[in-house]
């Protein structure tokens, strides 16, 4: 049943899984193609080159990342690869960018950005989730209807809605999603005297973490549909917005009852984060929230990822069980493509 319910909610996207996997892919394939050919590189690469003659004329210097951009575009037969040299397989033409559905145009922008941004990611420079105006596309980006429907797989697949206590949301961004989740509580009547309920939003970047903290009232008050001096009269119920990354949580052992986290496993060190949030998760506890697991994020979008500080990149489910596992978990349950997933740690005997 918890799956079938995961599953309707990413069903209401309209789409077949398939159809949108297909539009995201040529979405992000042909932005970063584009942004290759301005760089010159499928004119260079239509003679055969090593990936060492590629950092030499571009000035690159991460030849691990390099490889790997390469390794995905031979993969996808863009390239062609003979011995350790690689050439275009074609000539490649400035190609369309068709904006996927459910993704807005402020989606577009960080992905155009995020695409202009590989030259000097081969370079060694990284980039950050609130660089310039990325910090507005992402406020607006977290409010698509996407997020929600993933948030709500999560929460169906969990049942976390029948659990109270403190809860963890990991990756907050600019807590839109922590609102909702707020709001999702609210109906259910989890807040007032004596209430055992206490949300947390967790979030390294802090653009994002002073949105949340700001605008909580106003994104509850569109999300939950609540008048906002409502809102405002259980104010010692918000949530409280905390810097910290994933992999360093600041707070002791064994501190939530819940800890939820929502497409940002691969933004971080994978194992470490999943470690970190078992800990700091209570005995009989759970963890949940989704994440693009391996194979459903497509190696391009796993590429625009890696330009970002700290990115570990796209996860096994097999290394995330190990990793639970590892660290307390009894239960591990996975559902639909783009992974609900739902983990119980251990009870105190
Ligand atoms: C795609 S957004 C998802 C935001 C939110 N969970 C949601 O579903 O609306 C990814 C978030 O992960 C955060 N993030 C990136 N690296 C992180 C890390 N190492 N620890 C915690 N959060 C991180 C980013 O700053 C960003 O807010």
């Amino acid at each position: 049943m918890t799956k079938i319910g995961a599953w309707i909610e990413m069903l209401k996207l309209g789409a077949s899984v398939r159809g949108l996997k297909k539009e995201v892919r040529f979405f992000y394939r042909n932005s970063l193609i584009n942004s290759l050919l301005k760089e010159g590189w499928f004119d260079f690469l239509s003679q055969p080159r090593t990936a060492q003659d590629v950092c030499d004329h571009f000035g690159y210097t991460d030849m691990q990342f390099l490889t790997r951009v390469l390794d995905v575009f031979t993969n996808d037969g863009v390239l062609i690869r003979e011995d350790d040299r690689y050439r275009s397989a074609f000539p490649v033409e400035p190609q369309p960018v068709k904006l996927p559905r459910f993704f807005g145009a402020a989606m577009k922008q960080i992905t155009l950005d995020g695409a202009a941004s590989f030259p000097d990611r081969l370079k060694g420079r990284y980039g950050t989730f609130s660089d310039g105006m990325n910090l507005f596309n992402w406020d607006d980006t977290l409010g698509l209807e996407l997020y929600e429907r993933l948030r709500m797989s999560a929460f169906r697949f969990s049942h976390a809605l029948n659990r109270r206590g403190r809860f963890l949301d990991v990756g907050c961004g600019n807590g839109t999603g922590t609102a909702a989740i707020w709001g999702y509580y609210n109906r259910r009547k989890a807040f007032g005297p004596g209430s055992k309920m206490e949300i947390y939003g967790l979030e390294p970047d802090e653009g994002l973490r002073s949105i949340a903290a700001e605008e909580f009232p106003v994104y509850a008050s569109r999300l939950v549909k609540l008048d906002r001096s409502v809102i405002e009269g259980l104010k010692e119920y918000h949530p409280r917005f905390v810097a910290g990354y994933a992999e360093n949580i600041p707070f002791d052992d064994e501190y939530f009852d819940m800890v939820y986290t929502s497409q940002v496993l691969h933004w971080c060190n994978g194992e470490q984060a999943t470690k970190e949030m078992m800990r700091v998760l209570k005995p009989g506890g759970l963890f949940f929230g989704t994440e693009s697991f391996h194979p459903s994020m497509d190696p391009y979008v796993e590429l625009f990822t890696l330009v970002n500080e700290g990115a570990g990149g796209v996860i096994r489910k097999e290394d995330f069980e190990r990793w639970v596992r590892e660290a307390g978990a009894v239960s591990v349950g996975f559902a639909t493509p783009t992974v609900a997933f739902k983990v119980i740690k251990k009870s105190a005997s």
